[in-house]
């Protein structure tokens, strides 16, 4: 459609009409199935408003998507087609390992790859809008959603947010694209205290350095939506916050796409104390800048009355609605309201043996070797080994927000490693969790599943007996815990990152047989592993690595593939350590200051992590020699030439992670110790020597003051590099 068309569309819709187009609805009002992740309450929207809603939430597969396009087509006066928006968060039916695994990868390149195969599918079964990626930095490992985070770096989170966006609309004019709607603007990841849907409050300048930049990023890598965040920022509802929607987002940035709430949240800012009542929360949310209300009875029971009685301009509506007009034509929606979607398609393109072996390559990738006490691993068919743990056999492999995914198509552990060794003796040893009632609290999980999942004391009892009883005969025991699907993802805030009791107590158990112990954990968090680390001889965080995980997992475990995932978020030695980060700043009494008590730590823990961000082991190890810079000063306009010599000299061929960091030493506001501003992924055989280049300009080396405004200050920079942020090299440059 032309764009004249498009206005004179918009000329001809009646005020309903419009407020139709600006309402998200999900499957349950069109009959077809709920795959709500939110609060179900009844809203109270009129038929009338159903008939005229223009968009659905969760409503996939071709059949279905078809059936309500039809029937709402039907339904409206100009027969404007739907769009069709769902959290494709880390692939359709071919799941990828969770964002927090896959950043760890440190693969820009192959999570753009898993993007694009991700929307091939959803594209397939009728989606057109991906409410991702998400990219919130985080700080707390408490909080549930780390888990679909790129973790605490927001230079690495910039960089994964250009891939993904990349990969999602990389193939929109071919119709196997989605649309990318980035989300949860803005600093959703800061919650106080790790708790879901609480407040954010932030300084300006932490707010402008370590959280806005990756949204900055997609808005500049083209994403063509943006959601904002259930939270508030600073006292304000981010949904209603016209300084950071329109100020920030669109007059700051330059984003011309389409603005969606959270779940509700346009309701919500009447609970947040922001707005009186619908008409008060409708008129505070378009006037900041939202478009379509999600899955809120406000838009449709508010916006009409507030025209009428001549509160809001009339415009404000038509510019939204214009906005939402224009994404379905740019999709062509006009002409073919199924986009990419067919029945052939549907069949032909989910779950390929090409879409896996990617799950499976990102899956390796991911996973970090956190310990490898005298090369205890890789694995050797000839040991004789056995496979204890709640993870053995169990196929829950995908994390809980692959809505999407079903565990019948992930390739469990046991599976896996029975390709290696096909006689593996197994036992479950204990449950996930013993405790019904955290599990009944977890919200997803029916009483018969629970039932399932806690077996009695008699029965936990003799698993123990028999998990104890084929060790012994063993050498080598795989042992494999973690958290349960629902412990983590949204709501799944907790605080105690602990192993649960049930399950230290197998590991306490088994270690006193004297074997050798692999320890392979399944979570989605890092989780506070100091009481356990020294009772097993290596560990493989494996985080919900998807389709494939049993596959990856076991390639890594015999030395098919030289792990080389390296963590992007602190792990802490005990929980309360948490808010835990390595960009933080410096405290004028650092722990390692002097000895005694007053420093900056905890009297009953070290201030550092367990895991630094950054860290991860490889089989054989690479040293760092002679970083060099090409000059000791330099101008704004000029660029530094860093170069560092790797070698190998270890028996294995390795992919090294090499990281360089700043630390800009006196600053008019205080900067991180420690500041990520490039990286390089590498290969090197063994024996081999490589040098590696890096080229620094100035402005990387800015910062943001507390207005918000970025700034460039001559003096002294620290250049680090190293093989993560706390075992590196140092020199220094001043920036005339
Ligand atoms: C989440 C969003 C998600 C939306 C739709 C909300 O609860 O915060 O991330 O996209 O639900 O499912």
């Amino acid at each position: 459609m032309e764009d004249n068309q498009l206005y004179s569309l918009l000329d001809s819709m009646s005020l309903k009409e419009k407020i139709g187009q600006l309402i998200q609805l999900s499957g349950d009002f069109f009959s077809t199935a709920n795959l709500s992740i939110g609060p179900v309450e009844k809203l109270g929207i009129s038929p009338e408003f159903v008939k005229l809603a223009g968009s659905a939430l969760n409503v996939v597969g071709f059949e279905n998507v078809k059936h309500v396009q039809d029937k709402q087509m039907e339904n409206q006066p100009h027969h404007i087609p739907m769009l069709f928006m769902s959290d494709v968060i880390y692939g359709y039916k071919t799941i990828f390992p969770i964002p927090l695994g896959f950043s760890s990868s440190w693969n820009p390149h192959l999570v753009e790859k898993a993007f694009e195969c991700a929307a091939d599918e959803a594209s397939a079964s009728g989606v057109q809008v991906a409410f991702a990626p998400m990219i919130d930095v985080v700080h707390d490992a408490r909080w549930g959603r780390v888990l679909e985070s790129l973790g605490e770096d927001p230079f690495l989170t910039s960089t994964f947010a250009k891939t993904m966006i990349k990969g999602l609309q990389n193939n929109l004019p071919d119709k196997k694209g989605l649309v990318a709607c980035f989300k949860h603007f803005a600093a959703y990841g800061a919650v106080e205290g790790g708790r879901e849907y609480n407040s954010v409050d932030l300084s300006l300048s932490n707010l402008f350095q370590n959280y806005l930049p990756p949204y900055k990023a997609a808005v500049d890598a083209g994403a063509k939506m943006a959601m904002t965040s259930l939270t508030t920022l600073n006292g304000i509802p981010s949904t209603a916050d016209k300084w950071l929607l329109t100020d920030i987002l669109r007059k700051r940035w330059g984003f011309d796409g389409t603005i969606i709430s959270d779940y509700a949240s346009i309701q919500e800012i009447i609970r947040h104390g922001f707005a009186e009542d619908n008409e008060d929360a409708a008129f505070k949310a378009l006037n900041a800048g939202v478009d379509i209300d999600m899955k809120s009875p406000v838009y449709a029971n508010g916006l009409e009355k507030l025209v009428t009685n001549g509160k809001l301009d009339i415009e404000k509506i038509n510019d939204a609605v214009l906005r939402v007009l224009r994404l379905k034509n740019d999709l062509g929606l006009f002409e073919n309201p199924y986009f990419g979607a067919s029945s052939t398609r549907e069949k032909t393109s989910l779950l390929t043996s090409r879409k896996r072996a990617l799950s499976r390559r990102l899956a390796e990738e991911s996973i970090v070797l956190l310990k490898n006490k005298n090369n205890a691993l890789p694995l050797s068919t000839e040991e004789n080994m056995v496979l204890i743990g709640p993870y053995a056999d169990n196929h829950a492999l995908n994390g809980m927000w692959a809505i999407h995914g079903s565990k019948t198509d992930t390739v469990s552990i046991l599976q896996g490693i029975q390709k290696f060794v096909p006689n593996i003796p197994t036992e479950k040893g204990t449950d996930l969790r013993r405790d019904s009632s955290l599990l009944a609290g977890l919200g997803f999980l029916s009483e018969q599943e629970i039932k399932r999942m806690v077996s009695s004391e008699k029965e936990n009892h003799h698993n123990l007996m028999q998990a104890i009883k084929i060790s012994q005969k063993s050498d080598t025991i795989i042992l494999t815990l973690g958290e349960e699907t629902y412990e983590a993802g949204e709501a799944g805030s907790k605080t105690n990152l602990e192993l649960p009791e049930n399950q230290i107590h197998l590991i306490n158990e088994l270690s006193k047989l004297g074997k050798k112990i692999i320890l392979i954990i399944i979570a989605g968090r890092p989780l506070a592993l100091e009481n356990v680390v020294d009772k097993v001889d290596a560990i493989l965080y494996c985080w919900f690595p998807g389709s494939e995980g049993g596959n990856a997992i076991a390639n890594l475990l015999f030395g098919c593939i030289n792990p080389s995932g390296r963590l992007t978020m602190s792990f802490p030695r005990v929980s309360a350590q948490e808010p835990l980060y390595y960009n933080h700043l410096a405290t004028g009494r650092p722990q390692d200051l002097a000895k005694g008590r007053f420093v900056s730590k905890y009297i009953d823990a070290p201030a550092n992590p367990l895991y630094p961000f950054g860290y991860g082991l490889s089989y054989g190890s690479v040293n760092y020699l002679n970083l060099k810079i090409d000059k000791e000063v330099f101008s704004k306009d000029s660029t530094i030439h860093v170069t560092v010599k790797l070698i190998n000299d270890s028996d294995f061929d390795t992919t090294e992670v090499v990281q360089l960091y700043i630390h800009d030493k006196v600053a008019e506001i205080t900067q991180p110790v420690q500041r990520l501003i490039d990286f390089k992924k590498v290969e090197l055989k063994h024996d081999q020597e490589l040098t590696v280049h890096f080229n620094i300009s100035s402005n990387q080396l800015t910062f943001f003051d507390n207005r918000g405004n970025e700034k460039l200050e001559s003096g002294l920079f620290d250049i680090i590099c190293g093989t993560n942020g706390k075992q590196h090299l140092t020199t220094t440059v001043r920036l005339k």
